[in-house]
């Protein structure tokens, strides 16, 4: 291991920084400019003084390693993430594979509704794999609407994705119709809010994450008003918290839709669950 990540880690071990050795070779990679095999063959960094003030600065604030850097991998493509966005969650991509199979054997060019689109990386990598496609990315936050836009034209992506400010869906027009409304809500409860980790409590957007006395508050919500916004075969693709897919499942069946995935995530959590219209049920 080249000298200037040894002193990276220690650095970040001695403030207690969760993960310091991964953190430590991102640092020393993304800061330290060195590609993978340049990590691979132990060579160091040109600009140790920059990198060893960078690891100080976190070590100081605790904040989250991508905000320092501006930005994050999602799939393997880089998001511009700011304090006014949530940073992308490896498990996030359950729920883009999940939509992308279930409009990609569509006959006609499918559209896409994304609900809560924060840094846009969800509306940007189900456009980036499908060629035809529209894809509408709403938020709350006209911030992270900035950023989500800034990274749909770094990806090239501004034919196939827009964005718009919506309170969830209160600028959809009557007569928009979607293939799927696909979303990662806020989704944490009240009481869990406060026991999160110190780095998502005191950085990460709050209206990102927290929903309510039960979490559920976004769900509902859209469960309800969906229909009028779906075409006659259309699906919801969510992201849940641990615990949550059984009760979303239950709201999906009262309402008269028809459960047809749940998808766990690497660790076994119950992560996606989508849903479509159920056959003869009345939009
Ligand atoms: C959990 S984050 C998901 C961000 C991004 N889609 C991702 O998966 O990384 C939830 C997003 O919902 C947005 N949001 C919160 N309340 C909203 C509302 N009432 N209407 C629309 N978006 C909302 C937040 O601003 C945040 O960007």
């Amino acid at each position: 291991m080249n000298k200037t990540f040894l002193e990276v880690k220690k650095i970040l071990k001695d403030a207690q920084i969760d993960e310091a050795e991964a953190k430590a070779r991102i640092i020393v990679r993304e800061v330290g400019h060195l590609k993978f095999e340049d990590m691979l063959l132990d060579k160091d960094v040109e600009n140790k003084e920059e990198v060893l003030n960078f690891a100080k600065k976190l070590a100081l604030s605790g904040e989250p390693l991508q905000y320092m850097l501006g930005y994050s991998y999602f799939m393997g493509e880089k998001f511009i993430v700011t304090p006014d966005t949530l940073i992308p969650r490896e498990e996030t991509e359950f729920l883009v594979r999940c939509a992308i199979d279930k409009i990609r054997n569509l006959k006609t060019a499918p559209n896409v509704l994304e609900i809560g689109t924060g840094s846009g990386c969800i509306a940007c990598m189900i456009a980036k794999n499908l060629p035809d496609i529209e894809v509408l990315g709403v938020d709350i936050s006209t911030n992270a609407l900035q950023v989500a836009l800034e990274n749909a034209q770094k990806l090239d992506l501004i034919r196939k994705v827009i964005f718009r400010k919506s309170d969830v869906f209160s600028s959809i027009r009557d007569g928009e119709k979607f293939d799927l409304i696909v979303s990662n809500p806020p989704y944490i409860k009240k009481d869990d809010y406060l026991k999160l980790d110190k780095t998502v409590l005191n950085f990460e957007p709050k209206s990102a994450l927290l929903a309510g006395e039960d979490g559920l508050e976004f769900y509902i919500k859209i469960i309800n008003e969906a229909k009028k916004y779906l075409k006659p075969s259309g699906f919801i693709a969510f992201e849940c918290a641990q615990g949550q897919a059984d009760d979303i499942c239950g709201l999906f069946e009262q309402r008269g839709f028809e459960v047809c995935d749940v998808i766990c995530d690497m660790a076994g959590i119950k992560r996606v669950v989508c849903a479509g219209v159920k056959k003869g049920v009345q939009l």
